[in-house]
């Protein structure tokens, strides 16, 4: 297995990631994350990328809707809920997709955010839409700023324009092929989640198991990647420190009882927490 693999399961890796916290720092000083979008109907997707985003330590996070906002998330009042048309994506790191949806609005809002110059995380209706768009994927791979993608296989197949079958047969080639063409750290999730950069290194995450097979798991992913980009990580150590993560909260959360039958996405987020601050 190539050397990469040996770092997901190495304590000492994560240990040189971790940011302690200066006693004097602020808010300012860990980052804005800009969760777009919160479609008509599709508002959860956005929630949990959020509440994960805060549970990671972001310093700000904004839930940006693309259709009309929620007033507030009740259950999260810290998030502070926006349309998205009213963002100014140059602020902070945007984490792209969940319950974008995939009109005409969404295309905008996200080729704006595109256009940042900001570390930008790409997930579900994003990465429909940049399947859809071959200019937008050249913006996508012309950008400066790191960029993150985190496409199911099934997400991974309409990028590749091929099957779910083809991507599933060969998982790091699928992965590298889709860094190379985008200029991006690629996670590519499911059982055995690949890590890939552009320059062709590849990681495959031990960590995680099937109680994750349930819906907002991977908007959870999202939020919490997003939030190590706006603490300054590089876009390889934060997609694999998410990986790892999302899945040791899981183990976790199994060795108590809490899954894997009936694990919820919302769980994993406070478990999310604990193994961060174990880092
Ligand atoms: N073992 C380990 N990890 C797993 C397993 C498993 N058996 N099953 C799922 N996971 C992990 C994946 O690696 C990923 O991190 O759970 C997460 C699932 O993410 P998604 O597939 O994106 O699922 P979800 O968040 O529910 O998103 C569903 O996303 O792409 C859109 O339109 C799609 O509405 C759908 C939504
Ligand atoms: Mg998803």
């Amino acid at each position: 297995l190539p050397a990469a693999t040996m770092h997901l399961n190495d304590p000492a890796f994560f240990a040189r990631q971790a940011r302690t916290r200066r006693h004097n720092s602020h808010k300012g000083s860990y980052g804005n994350v800009f969760v777009l979008g919160g479609a008509p109907g599709m508002a959860g997707a956005p929630v949990l990328a959020g509440r994960a985003a805060l549970h990671a330590g972001a310093g700000r996070v904004y839930l940006c809707f693309a259709g009309a906002p929620l007033a507030v998330d009740a259950g999260q009042p810290e998030l502070m809920c926006r349309a998205a048309r009213d963002v100014d994506f140059t602020a902070g790191v945007t984490v792209a997709g969940p319950g974008l949806g995939g009109d005409e609005e969404a295309a905008r809002l996200l080729a704006g955010a595109v256009a940042s110059h900001q570390p930008l995380l790409l997930d579900a209706d994003a990465l429909n839409l940049l399947a859809a768009d071959a200019s937008l994927g050249l913006a996508v791979a012309q950008r400066t700023a790191p960029t993150l993608a985190t496409p199911h296989p099934l997400e991974a197949a309409r990028l590749l324009d091929t099957t779910i079958g083809a991507v599933q047969a060969d998982r790091p080639a699928a992965a590298r092929m889709l860094a190379q063409r985008f200029n991006a750290c690629v996670v590519l999730k499911g059982s055995g989640t690949v890590v890939a950069a552009p320059d062709g290194r590849i990681a495959i995450n031990p960590t995680g198991n099937a109680g994750l097979a349930t819906a907002g798991t991977g908007d959870v992913l999202a939020g919490l990647a997003g939030a190590l980009l706006a603490q300054g990580w590089p876009a390889w150590e934060a997609a694999l420190a998410a990986v790892w993560l999302h899945g040791i909260a899981a183990d976790m959360l199994v060795a108590e009882g809490t899954g894997p039958i009936g694990l919820t996405a919302t769980e994993l987020i406070a478990t999310i927490r604990v193994a961060l601050n174990r880092l």
